[in-house]
C-alpha cells in the first residue's frame, strides 16, 4: 500500500512549522496508522532525518495520549475510534494524508503533531476530586447509587482527556472535555458534597486556560472517540448556574461559557 502523507513539522513552540511530503512505500492494511507512522519514522532515523514527533502510550484506545487531525478531521473521524485504533485497512492505495496537531491556543505545539494539554490537568486539578476519610477501603455497597445515576457517571467517566472536542470546535473550546469531569462526579453521591462548588472551579480554571466559550455547534460529540455526550455541558451549566447564583450572582448573567 502507497500513502502520500504531508505531515506538520514544527521543531517547538516558536518554530513556524511547515507542512512537508512524505512517500510511504511499505504500509500494509494491517497495520495501525501510528505503527504505519513508526514504519516512516525507522525509515527517516535510517537515512539520519528527524523522525516526526506523535504522543502515544497505551495504543488501545484507553489512555488519551494519542491524537491528530487526519484530512481535518480529529483521530481520522471514525466513530469511537481514537487514531492509536485506527487500521490502515480504512484507507486506500494512494490515498494523500494531511496529518496535523490540534490546534488550539491552549494546547500549544511541542513538536510536529505533539501538543501540550496540561491545561486540561490544570482543570482536573481544580475540582476533580471528592472529599473522603481515609482509611480501608469502604464497603463497595455501603453508599446505595440509583443506576441510571451510575449508567450516566460511567458514561462521562469514559472521557480520557485526549482533547479531540477541542481540536474539533470551531470556537476551541473545552466544555465537552470539562463537562464530561463535571457530570462524572456530580451524577454520584460521593460527588454530591462539593458539587456546586467543583462547577465553579472547574469552570473559573477552563476559562483561565483561555479555552473559548460553547456555542452548541456540537462538532466535539461527533468528534470524541469514547462518544461524550453533549448533555454533560448541559448539566455544567446548571450546576454553574445555580453555584453562581448563590456564590457569586453578578457572574451568574454570563453563565459558563
Ligand atoms: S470529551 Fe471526548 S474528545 Fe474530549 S477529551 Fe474527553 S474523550 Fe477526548
Ligand atoms: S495511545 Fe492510548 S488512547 Fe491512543
Amino acid at each position: 500500500m502507497k500513502l502520500t502523507l504531508h505531515v506538520w513539522r514544527q521543531k517547538n513552540e516558536q518554530d513556524k512549522g511547515r507542512m512537508v511530503r512524505y512517500e510511504v512505500t511499505d504500509a500494509n492494511e494491517h497495520m495501525s496508522f501510528l505503527e504505519m507512522l513508526d514504519v516512516l519514522n525507522e525509515s527517516l532515523i535510517a537515512k539520519g532525518e528527524d523522525p516526526i514527533a506523535f504522543d502515544h502510550d497505551c495504543r488501545e484506545g484507553i489512555c488519551g495520549m494519542c491524537g491528530f487531525m487526519i484530512n481535518g478531521k480529529a483521530h481520522g473521524g471514525h466513530k469511537g475510534t481514537t487514531v492509536c485504533q485506527l487500521h490502515m485497512r480504512h484507507f486506500k492505495d494512494g490515498d494523500v494524508l494531511y496529518l496535523e496537531p490540534w490546534r488550539a491556543k491552549p494546547f500549544p505545539i511541542v513538536k510536529d503533531l505533539a501538543v501540550n494539554r496540561s491545561a486540561f490537568d490544570r482543570i482536573i486539578a481544580a475540582g476533580g476530586y471528592i472529599t473522603a476519610p481515609t482509611g480501608s477501603a469502604p464497603d463497595g455497597n455501603a453508599i446505595p447509587v440509583p443506576k441510571q445515576d451510575a449508567d450516566l457517571a460511567m458514561d462521562a467517566a469514559a472521557c480520557i482527556g485526549c482533547g479531540a472536542c477541542v481540536a474539533a470546535c470551531p470556537n476551541a473550546a473545552a466544555a465537552l472535555f470539562t463537562g464530561a469531569k463535571i457530570s462524572h462526579l456530580g451524577h454520584l453521591p460521593q460527588g454530591q458534597a462539593e458539587r456546586q462548588r467543583r462547577a465553579m472551579a472547574m469552570v473559573d480554571q477552563m476559562n483561565a486556560e483561555r479555552f473559548a466559550n460553547c456555542t452548541n455547534i456540537g462538532e466535539c460529540e461527533a468528534a470524541c472517540p469514547k462518544e461524550i455526550k453533549i448533555e454533560v455541558i448541559a448539566f455544567t451549566n446548571r450546576d454553574y448556574i445555580k453555584a453562581a447564583f448563590t456564590e457569586r450572582p453578578e457572574s451568574a448573567v454570563s453563565g459558563s461559557g
